[in-house]
């Protein structure tokens, strides 16, 4: 039932301050992270672990991009994340020295489950994260993380999305501190920065107004380019792959230091760029990025962070999101994002919960 909302998308995409508490219920215990009811780990196995490999597809992929930068800002991990089409016909040296996450909303996604298989017979340790208890991959890999996300109606993925980075970062938190890698302090600052997530992501959603209103301006564009930097990419890469999947318009996510290596040549004024730029320790590298497409005339819409106000200078398109630590910055930027494909393409009177060409999940090959 989706209630008073048009569409199950936007209905999702509102349910996420309570799916991110939802998430971190029962994984806190006082300021601390507590996976072990989930997770029978060892300190000692734990540091067997040499490398880390996270596996998924789609959306779900680009939550273990963020987790996988978030991961490397908690400890010293060797992390790989390949999408699982990938992962199944490379020649990857996979064996007991390797941690192997998949992650995957419907659990039932084939080539998730089949890389799942490949590693588990090569003698990884493998663990889910899933939004579908008793799901495939869930019954087949058995160690689990269970998103409580709820069904997920829209094709187009939004609030398992959020619900798997906050799971995936009490992971990377608590495999840290098992590895007493994780100071406490370090630990206190991020549960802390979690609890505040849901009443962030509640702020966001009070400028939906706002953000339909910039969508409005926008819907005629050819296409959209995203840039972002760190831990501004992963958000990027999603933001473009839902305007893809429900306005149809080709959008296209680069680091934004890669843009001068080629596609800064399809800049013109009817490409307009969505730039990542937080306020953090690379803000003016991706600042100078914002001038070399201004000088290409595209039209710059920034997600910049509350307090900046140099941003004004160079664009008057701006959704402005709270302030968050830097390793939650994901959070926080893929709300605004997921409002705008989606009012993109309400405007473009697009079937938003279902897509063409989509299934919700892809059980072949
Ligand atoms: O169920 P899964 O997480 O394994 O699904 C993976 C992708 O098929 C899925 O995320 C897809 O990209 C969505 N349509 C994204 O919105």
């Amino acid at each position: 039932n989706r209630g008073e909302y048009p569409h199950f998308m936007l209905k999702e995409i509102h349910e996420q301050p309570d799916v991110v508490a939802h998430t971190l219920l029962g994984r806190i215990a006082g300021e601390k992270v507590d996976l072990s009811h989930e997770l029978a780990w060892t300190p000692e196995e734990t540091e067997k672990w040499k490398k880390i490999h996270f596996v998924a597809c789609g959306t779900s992929h680009y939550a273990t991009a963020a987790a996988a930068r978030i991961m490397e800002t908690l400890g010293n991990f060797e992390i790989r994340t390949e999408v699982a089409s990938e992962y199944r016909y490379r020649n990857i040296p996979i064996d007991e020295e390797t941690l192997a996450i998949f992650v995957s909303q419907s659990g039932e996604t084939a080539d998730t489950l089949h890389a799942a298989r490949l590693a588990k017979n090569r003698g990884a340790r493998c663990l889910v994260i899933t939004n579908v208890r008793g799901s495939t991959i869930h019954r087949e890999v058995g160690e689990a993380i269970i998103t409580p996300a709820g069904p997920e109606i829209g094709v187009a993925a939004t609030k398992t999305f959020t619900a798997q980075i906050t799971a995936l970062t009490l992971l990377g938190m608590y495999l840290a501190k098992l590895r007493g890698e994780l100071s406490p302090a370090s630990e206190r600052r991020l549960i802390s920065a979690l609890m505040d997530i849901p009443g962030k992501l509640a702020t966001i959603l009070s400028k939906e107004r706002e953000i339909e209103a910039l969508a409005r301006d926008f819907a005629d564009a050819r296409g959209f380019f995203f840039i972002g930097r760190g831990l501004a990419y992963p958000p990027a890469l999603e933001g473009a792959l839902k305007l893809k999947e429900i306005s149809y318009l080709h959008a296209e996510a680069y680091p934004a230091g890669e843009m001068k290596h080629g596609p800064i040549a399809l800049l013109d004024k009817e490409l307009p760029v969505v730039a990542l730029v937080p306020k953090n320790g690379l803000w003016e590298k991706t600042v100078s990025n914002i001038e070399e497409s201004m000088a290409r005339r595209s039209p710059i819409i920034a997600i910049a962070t509350e307090s900046d106000e140099e941003i004004r200078h160079y664009t008057s398109h701006i959704i402005f999101t709270p302030e968050t630590e830097p390793e939650l910055y994901p959070f926080v930027a893929v709300i605004p994002l997921q409002l705008f494909a989606y009012y993109i393409a309400r405007q473009r009177g697009c079937d938003i919960d279902m897509p063409r060409n989509l299934a919700k999940s892809v059980t072949v090959e």
